[in-house]
This record gives C-alpha cells, structure tokens and sequence, in this order.
C-alpha cells in the first residue's frame, strides 16, 4: 500500500527548511526526513527572487526525499502573519436530520457558511477557526455533533491571506517541482502545539523571533484571538553589532550568540576582526553589550506593548512563550525574562528531541497537517497536536543521531 506522506515547508528570512511526515493509522505522525539550508531571494519575511528561493526550496525537499525515500507532491507551507489577517464570521444552516440530531455533515455545512464573508478582491480565505457553535441560541458549543437543535451557528474567525503573498509563495512551490497543498498560518501550527491548552484558555502571548521578522500572536478562550509583526528580527540585531563595532556580520553574528550577562565572567574579553584593521582588535564584553543591550530592550518593549494591547492587561495571564532561532541569543533569551516576565510564568518553547527553537514553525506546519487530514475534530485540537507529536519525537530523534 503507498504510504501518505505530508510535506511542511518553512521558508524564512534566514533558513528554509522542510519536514516530511508519514501518516499513520488513526492520523498519527510520523517525522520521515527533513533538510534545511540558508534561504536565498528571501527579505524581511517575504519572497522577493521567486526563481533563488525555489532553488532552495528544491535542494530542501531532495535531500529530505531522499533521507525518507518516499514521494512527495503537495506541500503544506507556512504563511507569516505579516500576509494574513483574521476576520470575524457567522455561519447558520438548518439541521437536516429528522430528528434535528446534528450530523457530521451539518457541521462541515456550517463551516462552509462561515467561509463566506465578503472580501476584498486581493484577499483568500485559507483557513477557519471555530469560536463556538450555537444551536438554538445555546451557546458556548465546542462540538455539536450529535446534539439535538434545529438551527447551527458558527461563530468563527477566517484566516485571510493576502493574494500576492500567496500566489508568489504558490509560483515558488510550483517552481520547486512541488505544488501547495495548503497554507498554514504559522502561530495556528505553532500555538496548537507549543502551548498548553490552560495557557491557550487563560490569555497567552506567543512570540516567534526570527532573523527578519518578529511574529505575535494572541490566544485566549482556547483559540487564536490576533496576530501581528514587529519588522525587527535575529539579523537587526546582528546589523546594530557590525555598525556599532565596526566589524562583519558573519562575526557579529557569532558573537552575538555568545555573549550573555548572566553567565559570562566580567572581564571576558573578544579578539574582533574590525574593518581597516589588519590585526584583530580586542574588546571587552560590555562594550560589545552596550551596543547591544538599546536594540534588544527595544525589540522586547515592542513585544510588551503587542501582548497589552491584545490581552488588555499588563502582561498576558499566562504569560509568554517565546521560540525562534533568535532566542539562542542568550542575552535575548534572559533580558526576555526581565522584560517580559511580569510575574506571569514565562518560558521557552524548545519542541521535540532536537533542542533548536528555530525548527518549531516546519513540524508545527506538519503537525497542523495531519490533523486537518484527520477530520474527526470540528475545533482544532492542540490535545491532539501534541499526541501527534509525542509519537513523533522518537523517530526525530533517530535522524539526528
Ligand atoms: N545557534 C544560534 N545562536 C544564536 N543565534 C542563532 C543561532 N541559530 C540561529 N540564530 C539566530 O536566529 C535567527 C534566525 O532565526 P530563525 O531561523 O527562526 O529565522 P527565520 O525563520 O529564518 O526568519 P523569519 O522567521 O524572520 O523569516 C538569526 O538571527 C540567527 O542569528
Ligand atoms: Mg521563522
């Protein structure tokens, strides 16, 4: 029998990388290959060289097909909130049944009906997130199946993706070799599956902190309430460092990694390579720190404001969660604490066996996937995400070893 493989395809400012899952019985998932490399055509979180990026996007899935040795022709790709919006939506059908039990079929017509919402030209609805269904004016339903009512409402968000951003992303894929299976809009993919559903029902700010962009979302009441993008990322900083320091952005890039307040010795000292010097000049690391203490501050207090202006309170009740590839900055992992704290527990999302908070978005994407092919759940399950997930991580594990 063929086996039904899923491809999740994470395209950002610095790394494309791509995850291929085996669906097993019962809509298990199972992690088969996976590639990454620097991405190419790629800036601020968008592609601007269709032809660069879906080289890469080839290379990624070539090397992944081959590590599995299976096929792979659709794939799931990650949209950035910087191309998508949520907008609230109403459905009502009327329960078909004889004896007004409502019926699978039921649900998936409701849904339909809220996928309706007028929008403008340059707009596509990529994906539905249930609030609650309502049936007879008995609200607060999160599965009506089977209850008995005449008519269904469904109050819900729709995901809804800029045109231009979907169709380059669509030409890329296509370019690729490969042809798109979905869009998954990343916090959906990631919240279902880095959060627990307390956090997702009390009020928590997920923040994913990546080279070129800084993404927000917001979940309270069990879902995704609001998204956003800070336009500061892993690589700003970097930037800030070769300005301030007068040195390259591959050194700044390294050092930026290592320094960090709380564990390293005062008079630690770095041998940087500056520009119009021939030997290598010797800094001490709070010089390297004061230029990149304002930039990193910045970018927090920015986080800040997005989680009280979507919570409407100080800090989130449940806190924050931080992943991205930036948070291995370990200045920035450990100010985040400081700034972001606020006496709601805070901590950082680091996914699976492979301790790389930056591989997050890909098998969120394909874990998303999966439970979208398994249609028993009329809400999506971050429950069932993270099952999927846990029979995952073993064979994760095995392709790193
Ligand atoms: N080992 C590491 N130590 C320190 N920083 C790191 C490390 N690995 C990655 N980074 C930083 O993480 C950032 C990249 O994060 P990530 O891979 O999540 O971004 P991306 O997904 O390519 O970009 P974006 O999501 O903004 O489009 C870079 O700025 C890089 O400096
Ligand atoms: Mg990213």
């Amino acid at each position: 029998m063929p086996r039904e493989v899923i491809g999740a395809l994470d395209i950002g400012t610095s790394t494309t990388r791509c995850v291929l899952a085996e669906v097993a019985s019962r809509g298990e998932l199972r992690v088969v290959g996976m590639c990454q490399r620097s991405s190419q055509g790629m800036r601020k979180g968008q592609v601007v060289d269709v032809d660069a990026c879906a080289r890469i996007v080839r290379e990624v899935f070539t090397s992944a097909v081959r590590m599995a040795g299976v096929r792979v022709v659709d794939v799931h790709v990650a949209l950035s909130p910087l191309h998508a919006s949520l907008q609230a939506t109403r459905g009502v059908v009327t329960v078909q049944s004889d004896k007004y039990e409502v019926s699978d079929d039921d649900v998936l017509k409701v849904i339909q009906a809220a996928k309706m919402p007028a929008l403008p030209p340059n707009r596509e609805i990529i994906d539905i997130i249930p609030r609650q269904y309502i049936l007879d004016g008995y609200g607060g339903l999160k599965d009506p199946s089977r209850m008995v009512g005449m008519t269904l409402e469904l109050d819900a968000s729709v995901v809804v993706g800029s045109l231009t951003a979907l169709s380059t992303l669509r030409r890329t894929v296509e370019q690729a070799g490969y042809s798109v299976a979905s869009f998954v809009l990343k916090p959906l993919a990631l919240g279902a599956l880095v959060l627990t559903p307390d956090e997702r029902e009390l009020g928590v700010q997920l923040v994913d902190i990546g080279a070129g962009v800084t993404e927000v979302s917001y979940f309270e009441g069990g879902t995704l309430k609001a998204i956003c993008v800070v336009p500061i990322g892993g690589r700003n900083i970097s930037n800030d460092l070769a300005v301030g320091l007068k040195i390259s952005l591959s050194t700044a890039e390294k050092i930026k990694t290592e320094v960090d307040w709380f564990s390293m010795p005062d008079d630690k000292i770095f041998d940087l390579q500056t520009f119009g010097h021939v030997e290598s000049r010797q800094l001490q690391a709070q010089g390297v720190l004061d230029v990149l203490e304002p930039r990193l501050e910045e970018l927090l207090q920015l986080i800040r404001q997005q989680g009280a202006s979507m919570s409407g309170r100080d800090h989130p009740l449940a806190g924050t969660v931080l992943t991205g590839g930036a948070l291995r900055t370990k200045a920035l992992a450990h100010l985040a604490e400081l700034y972001l704290g606020g006496g709601a527990r805070m901590k950082v999302a680091a996914v699976g066996a492979v301790d790389d908070p930056s591989l997050n978005t890909a098998f969120a994407v394909a874990a998303y996937a999966v439970s979208r092919l398994w249609p028993a759940q009329p809400m999506h399950s971050g429950k069932m995400l993270s099952g999927v997930w846990s029979k995952a991580k073993g064979i994760w594990q095995n392709l790193w070893e």
